[in-house]
């Protein structure tokens, strides 16, 4: 059977000593519907409220938190609630401090456990494995711990859990410990076209090893479509010389020595183009165990902005038309707006009529060009200035580009007339 719990709640935070606190999550609990596996689409999940308690996280001695009572289970054990209790001391959750300011910043913290089997293992194995997915709206933290049944001596006054029918501590508690965790400090990421990027995941397991041999996999998907990018085989006890890489992208590289030394599985990219975008997933597998994180990567390229001219005259008799070029930009979705700012105006007005647009052109290295094309109203007074406002994604601000409108010059045959005149004129004076 597939138990899947999903927590949404808020942290709490209980000071309980010196540089110590408990972590309180309150959560739901979901279980998926039976032999539908994993990702099985359309799957009915049920839900059950359930709490996870952080034991003796470390928080820094100059941490003022208000002092508040450490983590108390019911005093009367309660079998049908969920309480896990999970030890983080031997593997320390990066960044808990987050966790920590969470609540007190109002920001949510989605959390979501399901029961877990190691590969190869059989059901009902004691101990007993579960997986919780930690998330923090609104900021950078996402972690997935595997959390391991810590042994209860049974005797005939053992509490049972009535649904997990596993055995409880004296307060009714799950007795955990965290005993692997994937983490990743980003969780989505803007990077130019042809600029270098790395992708941020890391691991932690106990001391004691659970395997020497561990393998990374990051994999791209994007629009329905999956491939590997990079995988690695090394051994924690003899990187250099059993790693095993292939790097299926060109210019894609995880740090061996990283790898071993730090738990530092991060994925170096270079020279990034619009193939690249979408969503990157790291796993991380050790022995018997394995977890991932999801990153997304977003390509991102300003537009070049020009004008079609760089003086705009008026005339009385031909219409004149502007052409505002948005070049080599990336992602779709541009906005272009004409506006101007006659002498007597203090705000820029949008014209009424915003001309028309270009189709798409689509280039070679992913990126788009528009144009749009503007017809000069003939009311536009000498001195206004014209002004094409580009929004796009890439762009902090938006981007203007402008031209201001000139008065007639007088038309150049009048200039030949009056000189052949004073010519004339001049003849006729000589002559006389
Ligand atoms: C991995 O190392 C890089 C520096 O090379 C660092 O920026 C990153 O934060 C590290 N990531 C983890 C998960 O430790």
């Amino acid at each position: 059977m597939v138990i899947e719990v999903i927590l949404f709640g808020y942290f709490t935070v209980c000071v309980s000593g010196d540089g110590v606190a408990d972590v309180v999550l309150s959560c739901t609990l979901v279980e998926e519907g039976v032999g539908l596996g994993g990702m099985g689409g359309g799957a009915s999940f049920r839900r059950t409220p359930a709490t996870l308690v952080f034991r003796d996280v470390a928080v820094a001695s100059d941490e003022s938190l208000e002092t508040l009572t450490p983590f108390v289970p019911p005093s009367v054990p309660d079998l049908d609630l969920l309480l896990f209790e999970a030890k983080v001391s031997s593997v320390e959750i990066p960044n808990a401090d987050l966790l920590l300011h969470a609540d007190c910043n109002e920001q949510e913290v989605m959390c979501e456990i399901s029961s877990y089997s190691p590969r190869g293992s059989r059901e009902s194995s004691d101990p007993a494995y579960f997986m919780a997915s930690l998330n923090v709206e609104g900021i950078e933290f996402s972690t997935v711990l595997i959390l391991q049944t810590l042994t209860v001596e049974k005797d005939h006054s053992t509490l049972i859990h009535n649904k997990l029918g596993l055995p409880l501590s004296q307060s009714g508690t799950l007795l955990t410990e965290v005993i692997f965790l994937v983490f990743s400090h980003i969780k989505s990421v803007s990077v130019p076209l042809r600029g270098d990027v790395l992708l941020n995941c890391g691991f932690k397991q106990l001391q004691i090893p659970l395997s020497q041999e561990v393998a990374i996999e990051w994999r791209l998907q994007h629009r329905g479509k999956g491939r590997r990018v990079l995988d690695m085989k090394t051994r924690l006890d003899d990187a250099e010389g059993s790693t095993v890489v292939h790097a299926e992208r060109r210019g894609s590289s995880v740090d061996a020595a990283k790898v071993v030394g730090e738990g530092n599985a991060s994925l170096t990219l270079s020279k990034l183009k619009v193939l690249d975008e979408g969503t990157y997933i790291c796993t991380v597998s050790l022995g018997l165990f394995h977890a991932q994180q999801v990153i997304r990567l977003h390509i991102i390229q300003p537009p070049h902005v020009s004008l079609s001219k760089e003086k705009l005259v008026l005339k009385s008799e031909t219409r004149q038309t502007l052409s505002c070029h948005c070049n080599n930009y990336y992602p779709l979705d541009v906005q272009m707006e004409w506006l101007s700012l006659s002498l007597t105006d203090t705000e820029p007005a949008v014209f009424p009529d915003q001309g028309s647009l270009s189709s798409h052109r689509h280039h070679g290295d992913g990126t788009f060009s528009l144009s749009s094309h503007f017809t000069v109203p003939p009311s536009v007074s000498p001195g206004t200035k014209i002004t094409c406002r580009v929004s796009h994604t890439a762009l902090d601000a938006p981007l203007s580009v402008s031209v201001v409108v000139e008065s007639p010059e007088p038309d150049s045959y009048m200039w030949v007339l009056g000189f052949l005149i004073i010519t004339v004129l001049f003849f006729y004076q000589v002559m006389r």
